[in-house]
């Protein structure tokens, strides 16, 4: 049964309890928050150095199964540090989705290096293998255990799928295609804290991955986020890179690289620690929510974005599609005019002014769900 405006309003408000302005994604602070981040002040360790960042980087590794963590002051230096221990310079190209956050793209721009934008699939919005594939076959030859762009002849060092709003993309798959055309994948893992693929955390299939916490994110501390790895020489690296590339010394300021101040707080440590010990209360609570919604636009004019299959998704942002743009539009304006937040996905990548001469395919998926996607409120039920 088609679902009216008025029934949907009432709906989320009934999920929410209550008639006043909802967020698209509200953190909720209800562990050891606050006492962990009064600790960091009563001890002064506020800065790059104290305990929380090492238990931060611990709880990581233990809960994603990768060997090696790296924490960052956000996720976009996590994958900027990824891209850099990825060997990704000046003028390679990286292939990526159009449909994905700013954030990707800038970390590839700022190694002075291009983005290449390749289809998604519909049924996880994230990178689709075959059209990888058929990027790289017919437009890409190697040399010497190298992939060139046939045009351009310019190398394609890496290739960055984005598990998009924690749903896990295709990453067997798109790490298959990888190995065959010696390409270093790169998973932008910055939605994806508490999804997993066949019982595998996501961020464990390429060679290095980043997360995100910040406040809009599954679990936050302010701003933050994390490298992870399974290479122990990346590992190490990362790690020396995103301190200063200081050598250790018990006096002297010996720096071996250029290196970048890229280290999270222990303040903020503090908070994503406190988070983290709540994850899976939190992801209950998610996946909760998007049980409701399923049932609730089941049969509708809606199609509710369900989790892939053999997938654990943390369902960190419910989305609906609509039959095409101007019933999204509509959607979005009878929503948010009615303190209902919702917002459509990003503008494309090559719809950009700093991107639209990339090289790209088709795009049809990505265009589709460009005109149909919305996101709907996604905030926990626990308040603080
Ligand atoms: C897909 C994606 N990549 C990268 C980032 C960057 O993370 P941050 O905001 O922590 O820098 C985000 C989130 O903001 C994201 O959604």
């Amino acid at each position: 049964m088609n679902k009216s405006y008025p029934e949907i309003i009432s709906f989320i408000q009934s999920i929410y309890k209550t008639n006043e302005f909802i967020p698209l994604h509200a953190p909720s602070f209800n562990g050891n928050e606050k006492s962990y981040i009064l600790e960091t002040i009563d001890s002064t360790f506020v800065s790059s150095v104290g305990k929380f960042v090492d238990k931060f980087e611990e709880i990581i590794k233990e809960y994603t199964g990768a060997k090696f963590a790296i924490a960052t002051v956000n996720g976009t230096a996590a994958l900027h540090m990824s891209l850099i221990l990825a060997g990704v310079r000046k003028d390679d190209f990286v292939i990526t989705q159009a449909l994905s956050f700013i954030a990707t793209c800038n970390a590839i721009s700022y190694l002075h290096a291009d983005p290449v934008f390749v289809d998604i699939d519909k049924d996880t919005l994230g990178m689709s293998p075959e059209s990888l594939e058929e990027f790289l076959k017919e437009n890409t030859y190697q040399e010497n255990g190298v992939c060139f762009h046939k045009i351009s002849k310019r190398r394609i060092s890496a290739c960055v799928p984005m598990h998009t709003f924690g749903h896990p993309v295709k990453i067997e798959q798109i790490a298959k295609i990888c190995l065959q055309y010696n390409i270093i994948l790169v998973e932008d893992a910055a939605e994806s804290i508490g999804s997993f693929l066949n019982g595998v955390h996501t961020g464990n299939f390429g060679k290095l991955a980043a997360f995100s916490f910040n406040g809009n994110k599954t679990i936050t501390c302010g701003g933050g986020g994390v490298i992870i790895t399974n290479d122990e020489k990346l590992g190490k690296l990362g790690k020396h890179l995103t301190t200063q590339a200081k050598v250790p010394h018990k006096w002297d300021f010996v720096h071996d690289h250029i290196g970048y101040n890229y280290r999270l707080p222990n303040l903020n440590a503090a908070m994503a620690c406190a988070q983290l010990e709540q994850i899976e209360t939190f992801i209950a609570d998610k996946r909760e929510i998007a049980s409701l919604y399923k049932d609730f636009f089941e049969g509708s004019q809606y199609k509710f974005v369900e989790e892939p299959i053999g997938t654990r998704s943390n369902y960190w942002l419910n989305a609906i599609l609509t039959k095409n743009v101007e019933v999204r539009n509509e959607t979005l304006e009878i929503l948010n005019s009615s303190n209902v937040m919702a917002r459509p996905c990003w503008s494309l990548m090559h719809r950009l002014e700093m991107f639209k001469n990339c090289y790209r395919d088709s795009l049809t998926n990505s265009i589709w769900v460009e005109e149909r996607l919305i996101n709907i409120p996604s905030s926990y039920r626990i308040k603080s």
